[in-house]
């Protein structure tokens, strides 16, 4: 496994793994600080996530921003967002099980260089691939999972919540949730 952040996003961007590298115009890696206690893991890229190269930039992204504020995180400070993929699957589908198992390790090395004592799995999908296979997020979301000495945390994913806004109060929730828990087991992230 590569042991450094610059060999990694060197190997990264160059992969062609899977099918996925064929119309994309940017490898999404991840952005935040590298040294984060709190990483987030997403789906995959969307339309503007794949022309900007970054994770969460166009209306969910808005959303995550908002809320990651109310709990005083910024992706620009404090926290590290990736995806369960990083190129963007097309249409927007969901990323399939093939396809995340061609980038996984990509993910792994990018835990593996963090050593993050809290994962955030934004939705179903990460939810299901990183925590466990039946998770229901509707019913689970909020919660702590521990797995090999890191806390995991499933929350709805913030498109779910666009699209159901009544949504927004238990979402807000597990960010004061995680503020709670962040209080008790991190030292650098406030
Ligand atoms: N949705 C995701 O899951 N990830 C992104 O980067 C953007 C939208």
């Amino acid at each position: 496994m590569l042991d450094n952040w610059d060999a990694f996003e060197e190997e990264c961007l160059k992969c062609k793994k899977c099918g996925l590298c064929e119309d994309r115009t940017n490898v999404v890696i991840g952005m935040g600080n590298k040294n984060a206690e709190v990483m987030f893991i997403g789906e995959g890229p969307g339309e503007n996530e794949d022309l900007q190269g970054k994770p969460f930039v166009g209306r969910a992204g808005q959303l995550l921003d908002k809320m990651l504020t109310a709990v005083d995180l910024d992706r620009n400070k404090n926290i590290y967002i990736a995806n369960m993929v990083k190129c963007r699957p097309p249409k927007n589908r969901d990323p399939k099980p093939e396809e995340m198992d061609c980038c996984i390790d990509w993910l792994r090395t990018q835990v593996s260089l963090m050593r993050p004592k809290i994962i955030v799995c934004l939705g179903r999908i990460s939810s299901a691939k990183l925590i466990k296979e039946d998770i229901k997020i509707t019913k689970e979301h909020g919660r702590f999972f521990e797995k090999k000495g890191v806390l995991m945390m499933p929350m709805l994913h913030p498109a779910a919540v666009l699209r159901d806004p009544r949504r927004k109060p238990e979402a807000l929730n597990d960010f004061l949730i995680l503020r709670d828990k962040i209080n008790e087991i991190c030292d650098r992230t406030y």
